[in-house]
């Protein structure tokens, strides 16, 4: 299996473009199922989990073909409602293809996603509110059987604003009969995205980016183009790449606006951070200055997603920081990682406790999911001596070629297989 192997101690330095954002991708391409024609998507990288997200839509029957940075969908032939299991398992939100599959062919069979490295991440949200709409959903034997002679409009309150629940039923609603208004929707830039592509297809809907989402159901969709939004946790990744490294960047094609939890928690931290239209300018500081609480929240708090590699960054903090996740139940298997290189973090339950120190060794280590697998290489970027980090197959799930990536900015990192 592939490692990255890194000699510490480079300063990042130089310009950088991002692309599409993986958690807009997701949800839009299993969007373009509903419309039974084709949809051109652009902005896409090279990341493993569009791979399994292009496989599962193939299997159904779809043809997709990459240009560039685009693809084209075509799912007029889709001819099956099962997914596939290893694939379902391999990439837990390819659940959000339950709505689309069931507005469109009234029947989906779907693996139950079961837990992973972050938590348990159960789907009751998206169940009980697919029911609302009148799907009728059987499990039995790990296996969720969801049919329905045509989803209706639906009132729904979400206990709390998941993302995937509200594509779901975004997505389910979209061709449902009559109103459908989703109330403690997740409120991610992400949403708005899907928004967005929707109504480029006929969809009635509005209030994304806001706690409540209405949806109009109309008869159908149609296919259409659409670009993606820029990832803005790659852009927060690099910011924190910067800062690890002392180093000087600008991240460029971004919405800044989706990224001002990460850039206020940066400013923290010392970093000199410069904002000029559609990109963001950062120099790292001589010394990383602690953060007393950080806090990760749905949008517009600071990003879940964000959190494994501000732990890696106050790991060198000249003080105590303390991180409170509060959005997933075991998002801390990085913190083990970082003790092995000189890191002295405390977990407890959902708390971290993280004392600075003033230098990280190089250790081998594992990543053992997406980001906290990135946060392993921004620790090894600033660590002294050479850090390896194996299972790199997780970090391609949402960041494209990123050892290359990190090496065009002066990092000194290869891939072995
Ligand atoms: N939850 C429930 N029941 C549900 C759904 C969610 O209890 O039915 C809980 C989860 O267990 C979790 C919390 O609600 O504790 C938030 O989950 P949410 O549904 O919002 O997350 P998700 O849709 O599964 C997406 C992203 C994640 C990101 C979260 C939070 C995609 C494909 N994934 O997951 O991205 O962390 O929102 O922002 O959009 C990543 O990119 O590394 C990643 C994990």
């Amino acid at each position: 299996m592939a490692k990255y192997i890194i000699q510490g101690g480079n300063r990042l330095e130089g310009e950088v473009e991002i692309k599409g954002a993986k958690n807009s991708i997701l949800p839009i391409l299993a969007a373009t199922v509903i419309s039974g024609e084709v949809s051109k998507i652009s902005n896409i990288p090279q990341l493993r989990d569009v791979e399994v997200m292009t496989k599962i839509l193939l299997s159904i029957g779809a043809k997709v073909e990459k240009e560039g940075d685009q693809l084209l969908i075509d799912t007029s032939s889709i001819d099956k409602t099962q997914l596939p299991e290893e694939l379902v398992r391999e990439m837990r939100s390819s659940i959000i293809l339950m709505g689309a599959l069931l507005a469109r062919f009234g029947e989906v069979s779907v693996s139950y996603p079961g837990g992973c490295e972050i938590g348990p991440r159960p789907i009751d949200l998206h169940l009980k509110s697919l029911r609302q709409m009148g799907a009728i959903i059987e499990e039995s034997h790990g296996f969720l059987h969801c049919r329905s002679l045509g989803l209706q409009g639906a009132d729904i309150q979400l206990d709390y604003p998941s993302v995937g629940a509200t594509e779901n039923i975004m997505l389910a609603a979209s061709i449902a009969e009559g109103r459908t208004i989703i109330r403690n929707a997740a409120r991610e830039p992400e949403i708005i995205d899907l928004q967005d592509y929707l109504r480029k297809a006929g969809a009635k809907i509005k209030g994304a980016g806001t706690s409540v989402i209405t949806v109009e159901g109309v008869p159908s969709l149609k296919g259409c183009s659409h670009r993606i939004i820029p990832d803005r946790i790659v852009a927060g990744t690099l910011m924190v790449a910067a800062t690890i490294t002392k180093g000087e960047m600008v991240v460029k094609d971004i919405v800044v606006e989706h990224l001002q939890s990460t850039v206020a928690k940066l400013r923290e931290t010392g970093a000199n951070i410069f904002i000029n239209g559609n990109a963001i300018k950062l120099i790292g500081p001589e010394r990383v200055e602690p953060i007393e609480l950080l806090q990760t929240l749905p949008y517009p708090g600071f990003p879940t997603d964000m959190q494994a590699q501000f732990m890696a960054l106050l790991t060198i903090g000249n003080g105590t920081s303390i991180i409170n996740e509060t959005v997933f139940e075991n998002r801390f298997k990085h913190a083990e990682e970082l003790v092995r290189m000189g890191a002295n973090i405390k977990t407890f339950g959902k708390v971290a406790v993280i004392k600075g120190v003033k230098e990280l060794t190089g250790a081998r280590m594992y990543a053992k999911d997406l980001r906290g697998g990135a946060a392993l290489v921004l620790a090894g970027l600033a660590a002294e001596g050479i850090t390896e980090v194996e299972n790199t197959f997780h970090i391609s799930r949402g960041y494209e070629n990123f050892h290359n990536l990190l090496q065009g900015l002066g990092a000194n990192i290869s891939c072995v297989k």
